[in-house]
């Protein structure tokens, strides 16, 4: 029996609902295939744990996760606490220290899901490889002359060559893989050195694949054809900021941030990658079994295709996709009155009707 180690960190609001929802599947994973087992180790890391001892994570916290083979994460951040300590303390420590410097999340228009877009723009199906280290989020930055009518406030971008490269790098093996264009969204006209570096590398680096189409596009136009022409888009690689504004654009685009999610990769192995719903804490739907769970366990099928049984992380993308198509077991946000719970056993159902096939 293979056994994967997992480090559960449930976190804040609706955290713990939709990551309950993804052990559900891994625990059903396990009952069909008496060769796979996973063990989770749960960490209560979060808010609530700020409050009663001062801190979001333990101060050896990131020794602790080292020996894991992935991280499962459900959100980070809750009123009552800045969301610059909660998230600084917790989230971006782990993408950070561990050097999961690729994220990935797959922006896809499942079948039953009604975008808002017109019908004839509905072929979405693209791969955003957000930049996950430094860029805008290096955390640099300085606040001077405070309270005074001079204040100031810097935040800086740093955009190294080796972080640059390595993430377009990967951008292009991934077009390569699947025979797809990589887009690059940047914004060199106004953000005259980082962007400037940026356009720069991706052209630089698009040269050793001369067989993959590209495009480039600033980041105001890109947003519009998001919108109006999401078909063109397949490969996306982008900067850490721009990652994340487009991503949740993306999912607005495709069934809203219940079903969107994405995968903090460090593709070395280093260290330990980590796999969580783009969503945050919904505190406007915290502990009601409101939330859909179907981004934390869409968040599942790439941690098993990261563990290298793909086979399983199809199956569960397919129960998925199944129970979407049903639409009798959906959260409110998809127009369903299902609850949280309900909804990961439907998938927990369909997952074993597909593996008893
Ligand atoms: P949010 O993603 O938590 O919520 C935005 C909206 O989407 C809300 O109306 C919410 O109800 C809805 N929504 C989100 N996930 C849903 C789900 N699974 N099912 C149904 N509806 C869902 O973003 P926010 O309100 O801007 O942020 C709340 C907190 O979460 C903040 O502290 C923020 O910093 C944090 N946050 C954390 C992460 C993370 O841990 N990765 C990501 C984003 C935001
Ligand atoms: C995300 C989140 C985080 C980010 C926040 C909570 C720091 O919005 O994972 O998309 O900006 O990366
Ligand atoms: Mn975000």
């Amino acid at each position: 029996t293979k056994t994967f180690h997992i480090a559960g960190i449930p976190g804040d609001g609706i955290g713990p609902e939709v990551t309950a929802e993804g052990y559900k599947i891994l625990k059903t994973i396990e009952q069909l295939d008496p060769s796979i087992a996973f063990e989770s180790t749960e960490f209560p890391w979060g808010c609530e744990y700020y409050h009663r001892y001062g801190k979001m994570m333990d101060e050896d916290g990131i020794e602790q996760l080292k020996k894991f083979d992935a991280i499962y994460l459900g959100a980070v951040g809750y009123p009552g606490v800045p969301d610059h300590i909660s998230l600084w303390d917790l989230l971006l420590k782990i993408r950070k220290s561990f050097d999961q410097y690729v994220n990935i999340r797959p922006i896809k228009l499942l079948e039953g899901v009604t975008s808002p877009l017109r019908a004839e723009y509905s072929d979405i199906d693209m791969l955003v490889i957000r930049e996950n280290s430094e860029g805008e989020y290096a955390g640099a930055g300085d606040r001077l002359f405070q309270g005074t009518p001079e204040e100031v406030a810097l935040q800086t971008g740093v955009f190294s060559r080796k972080g640059t490269e390595r993430i377009i790098r990967y951008a292009f093996e991934e077009a390569k893989a699947l025979n797809k264009s990589v887009t690059s969204i940047s914004k060199g006209n106004a953000l005259n050195y980082s962007m400037v570096f940026w356009d720069e590398v991706f052209e630089e680096v698009s040269r050793d694949y001369p067989d993959i189409p590209t495009h480039s596009y600033l980041v105001d136009a890109a947003s519009m054809f998001f919108v109006t022409d999401p078909a063109r888009f397949e490969v996306v690689v982008t900067s850490n900021l721009f990652g994340d504004i487009i991503t949740d654009l993306g999912a607005g685009l495709t069934g809203g941030l219940g079903l969107a999610a994405g995968a903090n990769i460090n593709p070395e192995k280093t260290y330990p990658s980590m796999f969580e719903p783009i969503h945050g804490s919904a505190p406007d739907i915290a502990g009601q079994q409101k939330a859909n769970p179907l981004a934390a366990i869409w968040s599942i099928s790439q941690m098993l295709d990261f563990f290298g049984e793909e086979a399983w992380g199809k199956k569960v993308l397919e129960a998925l996709e199944q129970t979407i198509a049903d639409g009798d077991t959906l959260t409110p946000d998809m127009g369903g009155t299902a609850t949280t719970a309900e909804t990961g056993t439907k998938v927990a159902s369909y997952l074993e009707e597909i593996a008893g096939k």
